[in-house]
């Protein structure tokens, strides 16, 4: 799909602007702190209702303002168009209209406007802690399955309740302290969670395995060269079997008011050339194999739901040497492409646009 127009107002450092954009790629140019990231971001916003960059709604309205409005018009490879609006508020309840009709649940937004956004901040997925690895599996699932937003919901919904389960029977020492109802509630916490999180386990394998891959792909493509890249997800629980994990860790589960094994507990270990990415890739490799974990999610997303989503690049070249931002721009993936820089394109790269932003407003060339 490709968004062919977008108008904000009071969204950050905007108070008023429009864009058409081309089918192809854009490129948004222009100083730091004019407002590039600004534009992407209401861009994304709209895709999922949340910042890329991981802050409240209420940090999106232009200071001084009560409310800002995002529209974007999207043309589906059908043809459909479709008209998304989103009414940001500084109480975060946020109205959103497709092609008029008010949206009653956001998850009705899934697949309405597809991204993919590669952002600096993506670093995380490698040097941050196992959740950050976690969310992106679990995006990317349900990117490529919106009914895959409900399981993953569902195993949230019972590690959380297991939880709150084991504090409210108060931090036992030992499984036969609890009492005949306890243990049958806790035997039954420990079913479900068991069967959907065993299942959730399984979707993230099968991920992890056409994602391996793509990335490895998307890395040599960037890089030039034949880098081998390897993926372990083998949690310890997948091994024996949930049943038996939670089984096996109840004991500390109730001393410690927790649920200590599971889905919402696995890591994704990521190597370069043999060497944990996390401990041992320099920073450009680091940039590099998280852009490639966003671009081989692309393709798995273009290659299951038959068409591309936008491709967002904020600030990508930076940290990439001259080099692998040549061989960014030579494989970049069809479909329209959206990518900003503050230090202009090299001379290899030839944007169908180019948007000049200054201080909130944007130029055509
Ligand atoms: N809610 C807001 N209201 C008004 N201005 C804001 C708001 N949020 C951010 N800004 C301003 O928007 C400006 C542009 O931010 P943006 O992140 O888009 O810059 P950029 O062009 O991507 O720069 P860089 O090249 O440094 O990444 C910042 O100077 C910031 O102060
Ligand atoms: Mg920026």
């Amino acid at each position: 799909m490709i968004v062919e127009h977008l108008e904000l107002t009071n969204f950050r450092n905007y108070a008023a602007a429009e864009v058409h954009f081309t089918p192809g790629t854009t490129a948004l140019i222009g100083a730091n702190g004019q407002g590039k990231t600004n534009l992407a971001e209401a861009l994304t916003f709209l895709a999922t209702l949340e910042s890329f960059r991981g802050v409240p709604v209420d940090v999106l309205i232009r200071n001084g303002e009560d409310t800002a409005i995002v529209r974007a018009q999207v043309r589906h490879p059908d043809g459909r168009e479709v008209l998304i609006e989103a009414e940001l508020t500084r109480t975060g309840r946020n109205r959103v209209q497709v092609n008029k009709q008010r949206l009653v649940r956001a998850r009705d937004l899934l697949g309405v406007m597809r991204t993919t956004v590669f952002s600096p901040g993506d670093l995380a997925l490698i040097q941050g802690g196992p959740g950050e690895r976690r969310r992106f599996l679990d995006d990317a699932l349900v990117a490529v399955a919106a009914r895959n937003d409900t399981m993953r919901r569902e195993v949230d919904r019972i590690v959380r309740q297991r939880n709150a389960f084991l504090k409210q029977i108060g931090w036992k020492t030992n499984p036969s302290a609890l009492s005949g109802d306890e243990t049958l509630t806790l035997d039954v916490w420990d079913e479900k969670l068991a069967e959907v999180g065993g299942q959730w386990g399984d979707a993230r394998a099968h991920l992890v395995a056409q994602l391996q891959p793509m990335v490895t792909r998307a890395y040599e493509d960037l890089a030039t060269q034949v880098t081998p890249i390897d993926f372990v997800y083998e949690p310890e629980w997948r091994r024996i079997g949930l049943a038996r994990a939670l089984a096996a860790s109840r004991a500390e589960d109730l001393r410690r008011g927790l649920t200590t094994t599971g889905p919402h507990r696995d890591d994704l270990e990521m190597s370069v050339n043999g060497l944990p990415a996390r401990t041992h890739a320099s920073q450009g490799e680091q940039r590099t194999l998280a852009l490639a974990l966003r671009l081989a999610t692309h393709r798995l997303v273009t290659d299951t739901m038959g068409s591309p989503p936008v491709l967002v690049l904020d600030d990508v070249l930076s940290e990439l040497d001259p080099d692998r931002a040549t061989a960014l721009l030579t494989h970049m993936p069809k479909g329209q492409v959206i990518i900003t820089s503050a230090s202009g394109l090299p001379t290899t790269a030839h944007p169908d646009r180019i948007l000049h932003i200054a201080a909130g407003t944007v130029t055509n060339n």
